[in-house]
């Protein structure tokens, strides 16, 4: 039983993979007092590394089954101060490991928190041989259910400020979006999750983005990126075709675990965005899109499953006005997103949109592709109210020159040396994907 009068313990904690490390902390906790574990929801979770493999609400029910454990709060913030301020614990319990790294800062603010009201950190030996990195690396290796990557997207929506999106366009291209992570000032930076670009997908495969490419081919190179990878995938998938034809498209993304579907809003032969107009694209009327989008919606298997429209009226040159008309149609159609497309070298139309949008009283996450208006940051973006950006084509394009510089040299040297320093060894390509083990 717990006993209110006993001194206040607070432990804050992700518990994502709980260990023996986790229930050392608590048993220690436990001997100073009543426990109050400070559960870290997914947005300060995602603040600075990647999103837990269970929810909140899922972790919150493994932690309030934890022996010792008389309470659980959620904290928001990677900061503990503003739960220390509301709870005024006696103590707070962690484990010594976070004197290093990311979470010093963090430490030395729940030190100076505790002084105001006399409160004492106590810090309990990192647990050897078991740690939640080790057991993350192992999980990845497991892969995902389709079921847990669909929902990912929206997850991640959620926790973060802005969601930032790569194209991929095979298995390779797949494995770079999933593994690339860099630290800056103590945050992990990754992306987090593939676009499966037309024009990319297309475009590898040797023919134009006028969806030349059927929906079967654009599934067997969905297959070989779904195979190798875990994160949340957006599925291009052009006009979506008539709407009984989008129909099974929407199931067979889902039965892949993809999280959402864009389809813009154009008929007939579709060519890409970036032509603009006066290349013969049409688009569709609001009626036809606004029904394509019913028609997905009531195909969904799933809730979480995202139908995304795209707005083609800057790339057309139909103006802000009918953009404006478009979106509110689209959201009050059921659609679960909308993209703004611009063609422009600046950003100005993308913000003008952004600006209005911001009005909306019915709103859902905003998908931008800066492409074209490409000196714009990505935080840039986010202040406007961008909730996904999408780096559309830029790892194909970076791959194509340098193919073509490697082929242009053997062939003028008749030998492959003047071209190694640009490759990578035959030792490393031997061993960029490890055997069985290659997440
Ligand atoms: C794609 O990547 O295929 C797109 C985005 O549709 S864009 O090429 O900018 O139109
Ligand atoms: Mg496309």
């Amino acid at each position: 039983m717990s006993d209110k009068s006993k001194p206040l313990v607070y432990v804050g904690m992700s518990a994502d993979l709980v260990h023996p490390g986790h229930l050392n902390i608590l048993r220690e906790a436990r001997k100073l007092g009543r426990v109050v574990v400070g559960l870290l929801t997914d947005q300060a979770i995602a603040s600075y590394k990647r999103l837990p493999h269970m929810t909140f609400e899922q972790r919150k029910e493994v932690v309030e089954n934890l022996k010792g454990v008389d309470e659980v709060v959620g904290q928001e913030t990677l900061d503990y101060v503003p739960n220390l301020r509301l709870i005024r614990p006696d103590y707070v319990v962690h484990g010594d490991d976070w004197r290093q790294g990311v979470q010093k800062q963090t430490r030395q603010r729940v030190i100076e928190a505790l002084a105001e009201w006399g409160g004492e950190l106590v810090e309990v030996p990192y647990t050897p041989d078991i740690s939640s990195t080790q057991l993350n690396k192992s999980v990845k290796c497991f892969g995902i259910t389709p079921g847990q990557r669909l929902g990912s997207l929206r997850r991640l929506i959620d926790a973060k400020p802005m969601v930032r999106l790569m194209e991929a366009h095979n298995g390779l291209t797949g494995l770079i979006v999933e593994n690339l992570f860099e630290q800056q000032e103590g945050r992990r930076l990754e992306f987090d999750g593939m676009w499966l670009s037309s024009l990319t997908d297309s475009t590898a495969k040797g023919k134009p983005d006028i969806e030349a490419v059927d929906v079967t081919s654009r599934m067997r190179t969905l297959s070989d990126i779904v195979e190798v990878t875990t994160k949340p995938i957006l599925y291009d998938a052009d006009t979506g075709g008539r709407p009984e034809q989008f129909a099974f498209t929407v199931r067979t993304l889902e039965r892949f675990g993809v999280s959402g579907a864009v389809i813009e809003d154009k008929i007939g032969a579709k060519r890409n965005s970036l032509f603009g107009a006066g290349v013969g694209q049409v688009q569709a009327s609001l009626e036809e899109m606004a029904d394509k989008i019913q028609v997905g919606n009531r195909a969904k298997i799933t809730s979480t499953f995202m139908i995304i429209a795209r707005i083609e009226s800057l790339i057309l040159e139909q103006g802000q006005e009918d953009a404006l008309r478009r979106a509110h149609a689209y959201i009050d159609a059921g659609a679960d997103g909308i993209m703004i497309h611009s063609r422009q070298k600046t950003v100005d139309e993308i913000a003008a949109f952004c600006a209005e949008y911001r009005k909306f009283k019915k709103r859902v996450p905003l998908v931008a592709v800066p492409s074209s208006y490409n000196s714009v940051y990505d935080h840039e973006l986010q202040e406007m109210g961008v909730d996904v950006v999408i780096y559309a084509n830029h790892l194909l394009r970076s791959a194509y020159p340098a193919m073509l510089d490697t082929a242009r040299s053997i062939l003028l040297n008749g030998r492959s040396k003047e071209a190694d320093d640009s490759l990578l060894s035959i030792k490393d390509i031997l061993t960029l994907i490890p055997e069985g083990d290659w997440l």
